[in-house]
């Protein structure tokens, strides 16, 4: 049995407009990368983490990828030794599912160095309870996709009942990271908690009208059913100059764009790679013009999720 591993988990992009927190996509990259190496202490450490500018709690109970691997060793009644360093290359407080990469990552590397006595799917509950302690709840809508790939729609959540659906070969995603941070915690404060009958019915349409633009391939489907009447009219004030981007980026090649997860990326849906660039060029201009510096990410969809790499 090998010691030491070294995973990858990718950003994903929650809610995907209208499926607020039952949908999420897995991007290629960017993404976390978790090392992990077994030891005799019989305790769970966290060695290092680069990246983070030393934000990021040490104490393996506090930090989403320690969880993961002490939820994970309490569910095979193991009280090996681990050590975790972590490559946070995912900004914090971004929207991209930072926290349940790190969690997805360390949660794949343990089970993997233990001989992997549980399957893929199985390694999700502790990716999740890892973000309830970074954000308070345990949504899936990030750790689903970062661990398996591709779009997943989490239709229930105890039991958990998730669902993979198929995406089109040829589309890509943006991800444009604003530097600037909004904590979810603090984008879930300014949500209401309930929602008039119309928005639901609005809601749920575009929201299964996006499930089958994916397995039809339809693309036009695809981006008419990118609306959010739900999270975004609320959110878009904490992203400046938010529905600027938006229609720029409509009429740049995107087709559909929104916040991703709790923001403040943004995200795009297009078909081609050429499409995708000129969408992330069009958002990077609108930021640069209020001097708000930021960063693109164009990838295809991950359909495999968190892999291990050959070190
Ligand atoms: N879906 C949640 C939210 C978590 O939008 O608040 C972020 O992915």
């Amino acid at each position: 049995m090998s010691k030491k591993i070294k995973v990858f988990a990718p950003a994903s992009i929650g809610n995907v407009s209208c499926g607020f927190d039952v949908l999420g996509l897995a991007v290629t990259q960017p993404g976390d990368v978790v090392e992990i190496s077994l030891n005799d202490s019989g305790q769970v450490t966290i060695q290092s983490i680069l990246g983070d500018e030393g934000r990021l709690p040490l104490e393996a109970a506090k930090n989403t990828s320690g969880v993961a691997v002490i939820e994970f060793l309490k569910s095979i009644q193991s009280n090996q030794g681990v050590s975790i360093t972590l490559h946070k290359n995912l900004p914090l407080g971004s929207g991209m599912g930072c926290s349940a990469a790190s969690a997805v990552a360390a949660a794949v590397g343990i089970n993997e160095l233990m001989g992997s006595p549980l399957k893929k799917i199985d390694l999700l509950p502790f990716a999740m309870e890892a973000e309830r302690v970074a954000c308070g709840s345990a949504h899936a809508d990030n750790a689903a996709p970062s661990l398996l790939g591709g779009l997943i729609l989490i239709r229930e959540n105890h039991p958990l009942d998730i669902i993979e659906i198929p995406t089109p070969k040829e589309l890509f995603c943006v991800l444009v990271h604003p530097h600037i941070e909004v904590k979810t915690r603090d984008a879930r404060s300014v949500l209401k908690q309930t929602i008039s009958l119309q928005d639901g019915i609005t809601q749920w349409a575009n929201t299964a009208a996006l499930v089958a633009g994916m397995m039809k391939e339809d693309y036009e489907l695809i981006g008419r059913s990118l609306v959010d009447v739900v999270a975004e009219p609320l959110r878009a004030d904490l992203i400046p100059s938010f529905n600027k981007v938006k229609q720029t980026a409509l009429k740049n090649g995107a087709l559909g764009c929104g916040i991703s997860g709790s923001g403040p990326t943004v995200f795009c849906l297009c078909k081609g790679r050429a499409e995708a660039e000129l969408a992330g060029q069009s958002i990077r201009d609108v930021f640069l013009n209020i001097s708000l510096e930021n960063e693109v990410f164009v990838s295809e969809v991950n359909r495999q999720g968190a892999y291990a790499l050959i070190s």
